[in-house]
């Protein structure tokens, strides 16, 4: 399907950065292709899109591209896998260039983030409709400190602004281009894809999501994430 926006039939990109080497998870195996209660990160990764209605067409910014074919090619949506680059920055714009024509709605995932809820999906994605940026995030829980380079404590921003940022970060398909095209032209590299589009000065508005929608990172979050699958089990 797509989304209604301003009258129109807009189709949904989703693209997914795979090509980590995932190396504070340590291991030989990148942590997409690990188990997570017993099937692979990245295939519990693309059935949340495959199986989202609002979702056209997936494609995939891998490292070793035919592993992840072998993987996730032939899963429902999965239009194209292409090569991911250095940083992830890299692969999205990979990934982005595969899109299928414009317009269209781009959604961001990243691949170590398995644990996505349909509601969350599909809200931040209708919520796209009538904003060309839109980022899932959840309220901070600790208080956060700036620190200078001597681990002396700058300053203690109010915690009631402070949202910790997760994806899908979702994007109108010609702004995350110019934002991309931009940062290139201007060799900056952000640690995630709205502040791409902050640069250029299109409003970036959070949609609330869940704590549970981790990135897994290290050992620590994998046991985090059985656990939590263990309980959406439980509950099925
Ligand atoms: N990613 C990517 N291309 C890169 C680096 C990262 O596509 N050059 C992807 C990862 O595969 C992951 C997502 O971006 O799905 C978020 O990155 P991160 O959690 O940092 O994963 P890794 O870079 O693999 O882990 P690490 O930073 O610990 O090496
Ligand atoms: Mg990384």
């Amino acid at each position: 399907m797509s989304i209604q926006a301003g009258g129109l039939q807009v189709p949904v990109s989703v693209i997914i950065p795979a090509a980590g080497s995932g190396r504070r998870m340590g291991g030989g195996t990148a942590k997409q292709f690990l188990p997570l209660r017993g099937e692979p990160v990245l295939v519990r990764t693309v059935r949340r899109f495959s199986e989202c209605p609002l979702v056209d067409e997936i494609v995939i910014a891998a490292g070793d591209v035919e592993a992840t074919r072998a993987l996730v090619g032939h899963m429902p949506k999965v239009t194209r896998i292409v090569q991911g680059g250095a940083e992830r920055q890299d692969s999205v714009w990979a990934a982005l260039q595969a899109v299928h024509s414009r317009p269209r709605i781009v959604a961001v995932h990243d691949a170590a983030r398995p644990l996505l809820t349909a509601d969350v999906l599909e809200g931040v994605l209708q919520a796209a409709a009538d904003h060309p940026a839109q980022v899932v995030a959840v309220p901070v829980q600790d208080t956060i400190k700036q620190v200078g380079p001597d681990g002396v404590v700058v300053a203690t921003p109010d915690r009631s602004t402070l949202w910790a940022v997760q994806t899908p970060q979702v994007f109108w398909a010609d702004v995350l281009v110019r934002a991309f095209r931009q940062a290139i032209a201007d060799g900056f590299l952000g640690t995630d894809d709205a502040s791409l589009v902050e640069r250029i000065g299109v409003p970036v508005r959070v949609y609330r999501g869940h704590p549970g929608n981790l990135k897994l990172t290290t050992p620590t979050d994998f046991r985090l994430a059985e656990l939590l699958l263990e309980e959406e089990a439980r509950q099925c």
